[in-house]
């Protein structure tokens, strides 16, 4: 059902491939910068102005994506060739819609759904695709929170059904109801929508974390799976990524299954595109299937320095039908991501360019982020190297510059 492209042609005249991104954060941006390489039309749409993607992109709109009519009203408007979801929150309901009339939606409505909801991911990895996953149970108020605390043993978290950057999510310590009911409180209300719904995990010990960027796409025989080089990246305790590399130093036998779990899941979830497949290490030596998100991921900015084609460059082709010869890995690279401290400051100054830059080996990404709050990402280092540690080193000398004010 998925068709090779014939040809590309001219963006803004009358016969236009034309790409949607739902969400133009730093990723789309990206995602907006290798379509416009290819002479595609670009259109993206944020809840605010001049998001990262709006700056390459050929015209941008303001709209809340989770209003389904607004979502609705604009792809009719626009009638895209292909609608790239950036983000989580967009309007399902509008998705559904749309593909039942035709539009693709990268990957496809389902699948969308499916990776957005912790409990419906959860069920359909573990019990129907056979994952293996940290223990979990589910909970509709706060007296089944504490009795699957209970279950899933301790330390366990709590995470809402719906959100995204470890919004709502509260680790609890040891059997005490009361505190148990606090914490389900907390997590619901930082929940996106109404939902009370939450999951309970075991919190394990984690040795280190993967993600497989699987993507799939239509070659010669129809359409394949495949995946990158398993990034490896560790947060410091922190729910944001702060360091990515590729290639990883763990086994082969590791990443072997860590991939392994990612073409399953991926194959699972059917469409086309790119989608990074997050994986634990666990300190007793178990991988495990954690979460996907059906789009290019954070942690896979890394690949702009070490892969012959980047994340974004094999979404693009993906969901455009063109072929995917496997992309080589040309470096031994690494990334940090620089987030801000400082709340609301418009046109903020990223200092320290010069030196950071004057590394060898080292690149930057400023997104253009218009202003500024506590935790936000606002630019990435990118650090080649002969091996992990010299590029990991060169990318930390580098952010180590790095002053936004
Ligand atoms: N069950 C768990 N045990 C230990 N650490 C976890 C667990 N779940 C999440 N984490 C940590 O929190 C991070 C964010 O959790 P995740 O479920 O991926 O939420 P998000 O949707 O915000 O990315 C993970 O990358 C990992 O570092
Ligand atoms: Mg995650």
């Amino acid at each position: 059902m998925f068709k090779k492209r014939e040809f590309l042609t001219t963006p803004m005249f009358g016969s236009s491939v034309k790409v949607m991104l739902l969400g133009g954060g730093e990723l789309g941006k990206e995602v907006a910068i290798e379509a416009q390489r290819l002479g595609v039309e670009v259109v993206v749409v944020d809840r605010y102005d001049w998001a990262p993607a709006m700056h390459v992109a050929h015209r941008r709109y303001i709209i809340d994506m989770l209003n389904p009519n607004a979502v609705k009203a604009l792809v009719e408007r626009e009638k895209p060739d292909v609608i790239i979801p950036e983000v989580e929150a967009i309007s399902y309901e509008a998705l559904e819609e749309l593909e039942s009339k035709g539009f693709f939606v990268v990957p496809n409505a389902r699948a969308v759904k499916i990776a957005m909801n912790r409990i419906e991911l959860r069920m359909f990895a573990a019990e129907q695709v056979g994952l293996p996953t940290t223990k979990y149970a589910f909970a509709l108020n706060s007296d089944e929170a504490v009795e699957a605390c209970d279950k899933v043993g301790y330390p366990c978290l709590i995470k809402p059904e719906m959100s995204s950057s470890g919004h709502g999510h509260v680790k609890i310590l040891e059997s005490n109801p009361n505190n148990i009911k606090k914490a389900y409180e907390y997590a619901v209300s930082h929940a996106r929508g109404k939902s009370r719904r939450v999951i309970i995990e075991e919190f394990v010990d984690l040795e280190t974390e993967f993600t497989v960027l699987t993507y799939r796409y239509v070659s010669d025989k129809g359409v394949e799976t495949e995946s990158c080089e398993p990034v490896e990246h560790w947060r410091y305790g922190r729910y944001h990524y702060i360091e990515s590399w590729q290639p990883s130093t763990k086994s082969s036998a590791i990443l072997e299954k860590a991939r392994e779990i990612g073409i399953r899941i991926v194959n699972a979830l059917g469409g086309l595109g790119i989608f990074g497949v997050e994986v634990f290490l666990t300190k007793d030596g178990r991988v495990l299937f954690s979460e996907v998100a059906p789009r290019p991921h954070d942690t896979g900015m890394v690949t702009m320095a070490s892969q012959e084609l980047s994340e974004f460059a094999i979404h693009v082709r993906a969901v455009l039908g063109l072929p995917i010869p496997k992309p080589r890995l040309l470096s031994s690279a690494a990334s940090i991501a620089i987030y801000t401290d400082k709340e609301n400051l418009w046109a903020p100054r990223i200092k320290g360019v010069y030196e950071a830059m004057n590394i060898e080996g080292v690149d930057l990404r400023v997104f253009g982020k218009p202003y500024t709050y506590r935790d936000r990402r606002m630019a990435v280092i990118l650090a080649r190297g002969g091996t992990v540690e010299e590029a990991l080193n060169k990318a930390r000398r580098a952010a180590s510059y790095i002053v936004i004010e």
